[in-house]
């Protein structure tokens, strides 16, 4: 099990295969986030520093890490560095942090072609994120979405490889669950806004133990202007 948080800030997850929203959505929670006051910040894995630029290299095909354990290290290594960086220190100030993609990517992406018990044990000194909540959208969901963007990344190949990753989360969302770990799983097929209501549901339960007095919303647009600024499709 992965160290619990001990900080005052709280550390919110969204996952998802490729094209399942998770950017969208990422980024409607912290514009929800600071709609109602609490302390927040962005951020993403591959992550902005050094060995996230490495990664960031090898995901467009512009650097080749030799080998699934040279780029699951890697991986590992970046979510180390970017959690003493700047996760940590966000929590540590109490700021609220929403992240892109964290362990749980490692543990669907690797595990196609590294063990699931060893990621786990290279990401073990990562923080337990506070919740993650997984986008599901079937898998010719993603490739639709994606495969309107101009470029394929090295995980956009083909659809069987999306379809073996989706299952690969589902193993290691069972796993994190048995070690009672706090993951949700979404129908990522609605509108932005619908699944945005049911992340800001997810989110607010989660955070109201620090936050007693947030009210949980049926509607997050209800009384709210935030909308959606960038499109899933
Ligand atoms: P990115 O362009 O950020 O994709 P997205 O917007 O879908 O998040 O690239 C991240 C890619 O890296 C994505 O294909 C998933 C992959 N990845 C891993 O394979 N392992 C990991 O641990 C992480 C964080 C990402």
């Amino acid at each position: 099990m992965n160290p619990e948080n001990p900080h005052p800030g709280a550390l919110i997850v969204i996952e998802g295969i490729d094209g399942s929203g998770s950017t969208t959505q990422s980024d409607m929670l912290l514009q929800w986030l600071q709609r109602v006051g609490i302390p927040s910040t962005f951020t993403r894995e591959p992550s902005k520093g050094p060995i996230g630029g490495v990664l960031r290299l090898h995901i467009g095909k512009r650097l080749e890490l030799a080998g699934p354990p040279a780029e699951a290290l890697a991986f590992a290594a970046d979510r180390m560095d970017h959690l003493n960086s700047e996760i940590a220190p966000a929590l540590a100030r109490g700021i609220t942090v929403v992240a892109d993609r964290y362990y749980l990517s490692s543990l669907a992406y690797q595990a196609l072609a590294c063990d699931l018990g060893w990621l786990r044990e290279i990401n073990r000194f990562a923080l337990r994120p506070d919740l993650t909540v997984l986008l599901s959208v079937p898998v010719d969901v993603g490739v639709a979405r994606f495969s309107s963007r101009p470029t394929r990344e090295r995980f956009e190949e083909n659809r069987g490889e999306l379809a073996r990753i989706a299952e690969m989360y589902d193993a290691a969302i069972a796993r994190l669950r048995e070690e009672g770990e706090d993951v949700r799983v979404i129908d990522g097929t609605r509108s932005p806004s619908d699944v945005h209501a049911e992340v800001v549901r997810l989110a607010a339960g989660a955070l109201q133990p620090r936050y007693p007095g947030l009210s949980i919303p049926q509607d997050a647009y209800e009384g709210s202007s935030v909308r959606p600024t960038v499109p899933t499709a």
